[in-house]
């Protein structure tokens, strides 16, 4: 009997430890599952591209698990070193509905664009096909998914003319080309959408993005080269024959236009605090625009001057006159993006910009 009694509780014990056992491996899949869905999917759209390829490394390197969603009509595969690749184009709604399913991401990053000022004034339709009704498309099959976190790259161009500087947010904005155009069309966009269907937005108007990737994996390869630190990186090089300056005679201290150069790590760490906006319960300030830039401006000359001394090399200057639309200063305000964002550029001197290009 006794014997009887010490074997049921051998078989209560043994019952006890397989169901504790049980238990706790149900607690631990349920642990990682729960960690797992803390891990916020954030969808990087335009990520094969210069600035949302750096960003995919900058969300991926914080925690985020990255999907890359990317036509390469202007990127490059190759360019994608962090997160999954899915080939997509903004306006196949249909694959864009899949992948949502897919991954149900948390948030957006919506880098696809063009970019080309004057390829916009020949080609209109393009810049409003893509630009506008390819984002028209993303937002609504973000919003048939629930996916209601998205950040825009914008563009100083929305400003137009500037009629002060530094550039503040509450600037008016009369942009001089259909690339602006197409930028603001979406910023109203967002606005429309954020009161009628509560989608959160952050529009990001970045000035000049330059520099690479300290660490050398990743660069900027558009295609054709429109910006300035790029190009005068190919005169250094000896990969062109010269660089041009486009007006001299602009009324700036040495007579050539000013533009606020922002390091890209420098735009990566203000997406990554807006994510932080959405993410964190309490901070209300989603539904917002920003200007980032580094708040000071360099000389199209200075610029120049500086690549020669820091590279030790010299290359052929050709002054040209002045190109139509191109406003003398552009400098960005800071302000908003520092006290709501806390938004500090780390690498605003331009020695630090040419530098990451050598
Ligand atoms: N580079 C700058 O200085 C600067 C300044 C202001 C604003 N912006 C904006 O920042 C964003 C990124 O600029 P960038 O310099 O990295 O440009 P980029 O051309 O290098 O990157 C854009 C990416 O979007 C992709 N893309 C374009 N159309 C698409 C579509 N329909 N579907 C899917 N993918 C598509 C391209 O293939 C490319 O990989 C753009 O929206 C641009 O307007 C850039």
């Amino acid at each position: 009997m006794l014997l009887n009694l010490l074997g049921c509780r051998e078989i209560i014990n043994d019952l006890q430890g397989y169901y504790l056992s049980a238990l706790s491996h149900i607690i631990i899949i349920n642990i990682s599952l729960y960690l797992n869905r803390m891990k916020k999917i954030v969808f990087i759209v335009g990520g094969a591209g210069y600035i949302g390829s750096h960003m995919a490394k900058h969300a991926a390197l914080a925690g985020y698990d990255v999907v890359v969603l990317d036509n390469l009509s202007t990127g490059h595969k190759d360019a994608v070193k962090y997160g999954k690749f899915e080939l997509c184009d903004i306006k196949d709604k249909t694959k864009l509905d899949a992948l949502f399913k897919k991954y149900q991401p948390d948030a957006v990053m919506h880098f696809s664009a063009y970019s080309i000022v004057s390829e916009s004034v020949v080609d209109p339709y393009k810049y409003y096909d893509n630009n506008v009704s390819g984002t028209l498309n993303l937002l609504k099959t973000m919003l048939d998914n629930h996916c209601n976190n998205v950040i825009f790259s914008s563009t100083a161009a929305v400003f137009g003319n500037p009629e002060y500087v530094p550039i503040d947010e509450e600037h008016i904005k009369k942009p001089i080309n259909p690339y602006g155009r197409s930028k603001l069309m979406v910023e109203q966009i967002l606005e429309d959408f954020s009161q009628a269907y509560n989608l959160k937005y952050l529009v990001f108007r970045y000035f000049n993005a330059a520099g690479h990737d300290v660490d050398g994996e990743l660069s900027e390869r558009h295609d054709p080269e429109t910006h300035l630190l790029p190009l005068i990186m190919q005169a250094a090089r000896g990969d062109r024959k010269n660089i041009a300056i486009f007006g001299t005679d602009y009324d700036t201290k040495d007579g050539t236009c000013i533009r606020d150069y922002i390091h890209v790590d420098d735009l990566c760490a203000a997406h990554l605090n807006g994510l932080n906006v959405f993410f964190n319960v309490g901070k209300e300030v989603h539904s917002n625009d920003f200007n980032l830039g580094n708040g000071s401006g360099f000389s199209v000359k200075e610029v120049i001057s500086k690549v020669k001394e820091l590279t030790n090399k010299d290359f052929t200057v050709v002054e040209r006159e002045r190109r139509s639309g191109d406003p003398a200063v552009l400098i960005a305000s800071n302000i908003k993006a520092s006290k709501i964002l806390n938004f500090t550029p780390n690498k605003s001197k331009i020695e630090d910009i040419i530098k990451s290009l050598i």
